[in-house]
């Protein structure tokens, strides 16, 4: 807000467009520097002077009744009045509407997210996908876009050929019902041990998946079942985290879309044939061609993925489609992209792919082959029983631990998350993520904790001093008020411009596809009250202050909430 406000003034001065001024505008590493800092390097060419001396007459002629402006060699500093806009500041924040962006102009934007294998465990990656996924279809709604979210299922493939072979041999019903991502795993892995001296069974799965492909009934049953009980185990997860889908289509919806998309392709004379397989050639690109029919006639992932993004166009009218899977997909989606763009489809410049690193739990790897795996469960549980210790530690008398923990320990391992740069790697310690210290989402939660407890105790005290009730509505209807005094230490003004700032770490993050942007925001924000709340009193300050620092404690409260509710983060009132 004080950036746009700064932006507004000192684009008429410097011949340049408002947005312009704004990109070039600095914060200050401190904030005894100033506010914000305009540098005026760029316009030396234009207006034909040094940079020191534009800044110079940009500084006298800015200087106003609301702000100071100092020059400092090529740079304008500028230090808002704070008394004039404190108040001003903290009542827009209280607005209804306050932080929400019309960036987006409602452009669709598709957001492939989640999307783990059926009969296979929900991997670290697909946590990632999923947690990463949620955080930006939230960012980009508030930001104005229309976001869809699809859970892209991997539902199809010659895996299924050998789930059901390996069913058909050890299979037990009770034990995939009871267990079905284990039980399935264990028939994989089964399967492919008893493969490597039986190739009887490689045939059988082939059979299977041709069967399937082919519409047989018991194939299809089969499958039917592997989808059902998996999904009934994928849910529970996705319960637990807080994520629903506006779709879930798997890769099988796309099996009677694919052949338009084969002609389409031939047609277009894309198509070469290639060791017997058909294959789209990438030379131009640089790029390995990408396999569209396979030696055996069946259609593969790439086929899949070009079929679902024309589908995602045409249909689901997107404007623009993010695909937030592991960078070590990056090659599949520029050859999915690359062949978009050969068959003519422009709107492939609009196709995203999100990448994120490798998340590793204490070291512990995770490969679905040997059957050597993390459950996510297990992790999810493990974070929540280190949650619950820490609390009942802190607070035994806590009404409800158990919820707070579940809120606690889930939020640790998505805040952990979401807290990192995307594209690095993480390896997770699940003791930092659950401390209520460092840079953490306990840390975050526990400091939105405390803001309500300090709230509630205002309201206690206001509650012995029947006429404060009167501030407290006061602020909201005239936070001018002369009654009120407004402070502006280094640490209110400090907590006031990062809440007043929020919109442009909603925008950068949602420009970067980068939650981290949100988790990071949220923590400044945490340490900012904790300065301001060891600086000042505020539930028993003197009355004409009071009523300004409970405002500006109860905006702090709310950013933090809804920071970290962009973020899939519970925030307990208690902890
Ligand atoms: N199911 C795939 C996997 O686990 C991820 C799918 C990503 N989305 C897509 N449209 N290809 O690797």
């Amino acid at each position: 807000m004080l950036k746009k406000q700064a932006a507004s003034l000192i684009a008429p001065l410097a011949g340049l467009k408002e947005a312009e001024v704004f990109k070039l505008l600095e914060v200050p590493p401190q904030q005894e520097m100033g506010d914000i800092a305009f540098p005026c390097f760029v316009l030396a060419k234009s207006l034909k002077k040094a940079p020191v001396a534009i800044a110079t007459e940009i500084a006298s002629a800015l200087q106003s009744d609301i702000l100071e402006a100092v020059p400092a060699g090529p740079y304008v500093n500028i230090r808002f009045r704070r008394e004039k806009l404190a108040a001003e500041l903290l009542q827009e924040l209280g607005q209804p509407g306050f932080g929400k962006l019309e960036e987006g102009n409602a452009a669709r934007v598709v957001i492939d997210m989640s999307s783990p294998n059926i009969a296979k465990p929900f991997g670290v990656g697909h946590l990632r996908s999923t947690v990463i996924g949620a955080a930006l279809y939230r960012l980009y709604n508030e930001a104005g876009y229309t976001a869809v979210s699809v859970n892209h299922l991997g539902d199809w493939g010659t895996q299924f050929g050998k789930q059901i072979a390996a069913y058909k041999r050890w299979g037990n019903d009770a034990a995939l019902q009871a267990e079905p991502i284990r039980t399935s795993l264990e028939l994989y892995v089964r399967f492919h041990d008893e493969a490597e001296h039986d190739p009887s069974l490689e045939v059988e799965a082939r059979e299977w998946f041709r069967k399937l492909e082919q519409g047989d009934e018991e194939a299809k049953q089969l499958w039917a079942f592997f989808v059902e009980v998996s999904m009934k185990e994928f849910d529970r997860m996705y319960e637990r985290l807080n994520v629903q889908f506006d779709h879930t289509l798997g890769e099988s919806f796309y099996n009677d879309k694919m052949g338009a998309v084969v002609d389409e392709l031939r047609a277009k004379g894309l198509l070469e044939e290639s060791d017997g397989a058909l294959v789209v050639r990438l030379e131009e690109e640089n790029m390995p061609p990408c396999l569209i029919i396979k030696k055996d006639g069946t259609t593969i992932y790439p086929t899949r993925d070009l079929a679902t993004a024309i589908y995602r166009h045409d249909v689901m009218k997107a404007d623009k489609m993010l695909y937030v899977v592991g960078g070590e997909q990056k090659l599949h989606f520029n050859q999915v992209f690359a062949v978009l763009s050969r068959m003519g489809h422009d709107w492939s410049a609009n196709c995203e792919h999100i990448p994120f690193g490798l998340m590793r739990f204490e070291g512990r790897k995770m490969s679905t082959r040997r059957g050597k795996v993390v459950f996510l469960q297990e992790v999810l549980d493990e974070a929540v029983s280190r949650a619950m210790q820490i609390i009942q530690e802190k607070n035994p008398n806590l009404p409800n631990p158990q919820e707070v923990a579940e809120a606690v320990g889930v939020g640790a391992i998505v805040f952990g998350d979401l807290s990192n740069n995307r594209l690095n790697d993480i390896d997770f310690s699940l003791e930092d993520a659950v401390s209520f210290e460092g840079e953490t989402g306990p840390y975050v939660q526990y400091a939105y904790a405390r803001i309500k407890s300090v709230l509630a105790k205002a309201r206690e005290v206001a509650e012995t001093e029947k006429d404060l009730e009167e501030k407290l509505t006061a602020i909201d209807h005239e936070s001018n008020s002369t009654k009120q005094k407004v402070t502006t230490s280094e640490p209110t003004w400090a907590l006031l411009k990062l809440l007043a700032n929020y919109p442009e770490f909603l925008s950068k993050a949602v420009q970067r596809n980068e939650p981290s942007v949100i988790a990071k925001y949220a923590i400044d924000v945490a340490q900012a009250f904790n300065r301001f709340y060891h600086a000042e009193r505020i539930a028993d300050a003197p009355l004409e202050e009071r009523a300004f620092r409970l405002a500006l404690t109860e905006r702090t409260a709310e950013r933090l909430a809804h920071s970290l509710n962009l973020l899939g983060v519970k925030a307990p009132e208690r902890m």
